[in-house]
C-alpha cells in the first residue's frame, strides 16, 4: 500500500506466522524433471481415500446444485453411534477439517492478552491460532524424553490460562500422553481451563496405557476431543473433523460456525467412510508395521529415532535438514524438514506403503553417503 493511511489491519491476525504446507508432487516433478515422486511429508493415508467414501462421493454429484442440508444432524449422529455410551449428538461439533475446530476454539476462549498452554516441540497451528486472537501462547516444553511435562503444565496455569493443547500422539514427535499422566493433569486443572486433546492419530496408537480421553467428556470435565478424518480415513483433501465435548462446549462451539459449514461431499464423503471399517483396519495395520521397520531402517543407518504412536517419524539426519530434504528432492522424495515444528534439527517422514518406505531409505542412504564423502573430501 502507498500510504500509512490505508485500512486499519488487526495486527494480531497481521504478524501471525502464516502455515507452511509439505511440498507437493506436482512442484517437484516440475522443478527436478524426475517421473515419479513420492511425498511422505505430510501424514497422508499411503492406502488413498476410503473406497467406500469415493463412491459415495461419486454418487451425490448429480445434487451438487443444491444446498447442503444446513444440518450435520445424521453425520454427528452416526459419530455419536460410534463413540458408545453416554456419547450422543449432542456432544459433537464438526468442522471444515480439525483446523476449523481449533480456529474456533481460540475465537471462543482467547481474548487479548489471554493465555494459552501449548507444549512444544507440537503442532503449530495452535500457537497461530492463539496469535491470531492477540492471546500469549506459553510454552511448556516436551521432556528430553518428548514426553508431557504434567508438573511444569500445572505450574504454568495462572488465573488468565483459557485453555491446555495436549497433542496424543504429538505431531511431530509421535509420542503420547498416557492415562496416568493425564489423570494427574486432570487433577490439577481448573474446570475454567478448558484442555483440548487433540486425537487426529489416535487411529495408529497401539500403546494399552495411552490415554482415554473420552472418559473426561463422560466424567463432564471441561475437555474438547478433536479427531479427522484426514488420516485414517484418507480424506485430509475432504476437510472433516469432529470435536467431542460436553453439550453446553459443543454448542458453542457449534454457533461461531458457518451456516453450510461443510459441503455436501464432506457430509455424505465422511459419513460412507465411517463404514469403511476394513479401509481403517489396513491402514492401520499398514502404519504400525511399516512404521516399526522404517524406525530400524533408520537407526541402522546410525541416526537417531523418536519411537512413534503415529503414521509419521522423527529423526535427526546428522546434517542440515534442509540440505538433507534438497538432495531427497533430487531424488523424488518429499520429506518435511521440522524447523516449522519447533525442531530444527529434525526431519518428519511419513510412513508409507513399503515400496514407498524402501525408496526412502536407499535414497536417503545415498544422500547421507555422499555428504558424508563431501564432508571427508573437505577435512583433508
Ligand atoms: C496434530 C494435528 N491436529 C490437527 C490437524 C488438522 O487436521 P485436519 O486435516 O482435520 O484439519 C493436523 C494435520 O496435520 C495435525 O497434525
Amino acid at each position: 500500500m502507498h500510504s500509512n493511511q490505508g485500512p486499519r489491519l488487526n495486527p494480531h491476525i497481521a504478524s501471525a506466522p502464516l502455515y507452511t504446507p509439505g511440498t507437493s508432487v506436482e512442484e517437484v516433478a516440475a522443478r527436478y524433471g524426475v517421473a515419479e515422486v513420492i511425498k511422505l511429508a505430510s501424514n497422508e493415508n499411503p492406502l488413498g481415500p476410503s473406497p467406500r467414501a469415493v463412491a459415495a462421493i461419486r454418487a451425490a454429484l448429480p445434487e451438487l446444485f443444491r444446498y447442503p442440508r444446513i444440518a450435520d444432524d445424521e453425520l454427528r449422529a452416526r459419530l455419536a453411534e460410534r463413540l458408545g455410551p453416554n456419547i450422543g449428538p449432542e456432544h459433537i461439533a464438526t468442522g471444515n477439517g480439525a483446523t476449523e475446530l481449533l480456529a474456533l476454539i481460540s475465537q471462543g476462549f482467547i481474548d487479548e492478552g489471554d493465555e494459552a498452554i501449548i507444549c512444544p516441540p507440537t503442532f503449530p497451528m495452535y500457537e497461530i491460532f492463539i496469535r491470531r486472537r492477540g492471546g500469549r501462547p506459553v510454552r511448556v516444553n516436551l521432556t528430553v524424553d518428548y514426553g508431557y511435562d504434567v508438573e511444569a503444565i500445572l505450574a504454568a496455569i495462572t488465573p488468565r490460562t483459557r485453555l491446555i493443547f495436549i497433542c496424543s500422539p504429538n505431531n511431530p514427535t509421535g509420542t503420547i500422553m498416557t492415562q496416568a499422566e493425564a489423570d494427574r493433569l486432570m487433577a490439577g486443572v481448573p474446570d475454567r481451563v478448558v484442555v483440548v486433546f487433540d486425537e487426529s492419530y489416535l487411529a495408529f496408537v497401539d500403546r494399552d496405557d495411552h490415554v482415554k480421553a473420552i472418559e473426561y467428556v463422560r466424567a463432564e470435565r471441561s475437555v474438547i476431543l478433536l479427531r479427522s478424518f484426514s488420516k485414517a480415513h484418507g480424506l485430509a483433501g475432504l476437510r472433516v473433523g469432529y470435536a467431542i465435548a460436553h453439550p453446553t462446549l459443543a454448542e458453542y462451539l457449534w454457533r461461531s460456525r458457518l451456516p453450510f459449514h461443510l459441503g455436501s461431499l464432506a457430509l455424505v464423503g465422511a459419513m460412507a467412510a465411517l463404514d469403511d471399517v476394513d479401509h481403517v483396519s489396513r491402514t492401520r495395520e499398514l502404519i504400525i508395521a511399516e512404521r516399526a521397520k522404517l524406525v530400524n531402517r533408520l537407526k541402522e543407518l546410525g541416526l537417531f529415532v523418536v519411537p512413534s504412536q503415529s503414521n509419521f517419524i522423527i529423526f535427526r539426519p546428522g546434517y542440515d535438514p534442509q540440505t538433507v530434504y534438497e538432495h531427497l528432492l533430487r531424488r523424488g522424495v518429499i520429506v518435511r524438514p521440522a524447523d516449522f515444528f519447533y525442531m530444527p534439527d529434525f526431519i518428519r517422514v511419513s510412513v508409507g506403503t513399503p515400496e514407498q518406505n524402501e525408496r526412502f531409505i536407499a535414497a536417503l542412504k545415498d544422500v547421507l553417503d555422499n555428504l558424508a564423502a563431501d564432508r571427508s573430501e573437505r577435512s583433508r
